[in-house]
């Protein structure tokens, strides 16, 4: 029996990564079986930093959309849209922007750190609404639960304080959306650091099997383990960080054989490609099947926005009435 409706999105940044396996999908693939799920591919939320350069937006939309099934969410489960596809999201962010003090976004950190990154003349006034359309996404569904990271308690504290104000003033419509935290491994990269695409170190769903194995081949391990009996420290190497998470059967052994000197690095390695590429090859299989069928994914992502619709004009109704507006 569903537990309540839960919604989350993501931005059309091109393939994922281990990483956002890990971080995001992977949750939400179990999630999908408790709970009426929504996952939504926010391509407007990219706009506010890649207003100047959307070209790429409509193939990373792709990507993104053929690693969300490819890696087990399913459309009969769930609901895989794009955020574009559905207005009713860009109404509500206009009239949930009337009742949402400037201050209230002008203190959230992200909106802080981007406005420094970008180095623009000025920030937009998209990007300061960032967490005004992310409360539309919510609200849009009367979510209850968001599944989402813990660098996003901010976004989601907002959109709780938008969700209160409109009910103080128009009536109860909206549940109030609670954060659906889950604790995860941070991955490391091939060069030690957090995988991240923007480091260049990240191992992609949709890497090769051969590529794979060059990159755990080229990864960073414990500095102070030069020779093969030269003693490691597991806990410092991210090669035994991704053992961790992709062969937990062996990993006291590998722990043990490391420390000991028994083990050298190169095998160590070849050992984690297996388990990894074991581990995604049926999401490579799946991925395969998208890519040959364009259509598949054309009608997943439609059905998804039609499902999407369904609910989120019904609650546009029901806001504009409360409203006592068109
Ligand atoms: N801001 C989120 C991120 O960068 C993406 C997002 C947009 C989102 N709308 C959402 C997440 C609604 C959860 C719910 O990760």
């Amino acid at each position: 029996m569903s537990k309540g409706r839960i919604l989350s999105g993501m931005q059309p940044t091109g393939v994922l990564h281990l990483g956002n396996y890990e971080g995001a999908l992977r949750n939400w693939v179990r999630l999908q079986s408790e709970y009426e799920a929504y996952f939504c591919i926010v391509d407007w939320h990219a706009l506010t930093t890649l207003f100047d350069n959307t070209q790429q937006i409509k193939s990373n939309i792709r990507e993104v959309a053929i690693d969300f099934v490819a890696a087990g969410l399913d459309p009969e489960k769930c609901a895989i849209f794009v955020q574009s596809d559905v207005k009713e999201h860009a109404e509500l962010h206009l009239l949930l922007s009337m009742i949402t003090p400037v201050p209230w976004l002008e203190r959230v950190p992200t909106y802080k750190e981007k406005q420094e990154q970008l180095q623009m003349e000025s920030a937009s006034y998209g990007l300061l609404g960032y967490p005004v359309l992310q409360a539309a996404d919510i609200l849009a569904y009367k979510a209850n639960r968001v599944p989402v990271g813990r660098d996003q308690l901010p976004h989601l504290e907002l959109s709780r304080e938008i969700c209160r104000r409109f009910n103080n003033i128009y009536g109860d419509i909206f549940p109030e959306p609670e954060a659906m935290l889950t604790e995860y491994p941070v991955l490391p990269g091939t060069d030690g650091r957090k995988m991240s695409k923007s480091y260049d170190n990240a191992i992609y769903l949709s890497d090769s099997a051969e590529d794979t194995v060059k990159k755990i081949k080229s990864m960073f391990t414990d500095p102070e383990k030069i020779y093969k009996n030269d003693p490691g420290h597991p806990d410092t190497c991210p090669v035994f960080a991704l053992h961790k998470v992709y062969n937990k059967e062996e990993t006291d052994k590998i722990d043990t054989e490391c420390r000991a000197g028994a083990l050298g690095c190169v095998i160590c390695k070849m050992r984690l490609a297996e388990k990894l590429n074991e581990a995604l090859a049926p999401v490579r299989e799946k991925r395969a099947e998208l890519i040959a069928d364009p259509g598949k994914l054309d009608r997943i992502l439609a059905d998804g926005a039609d499902k999407a619709r369904a609910v989120a004009s019904q609650t546009m109704a029901e806001v504009r009435h409360a409203m006592g507006i068109g």
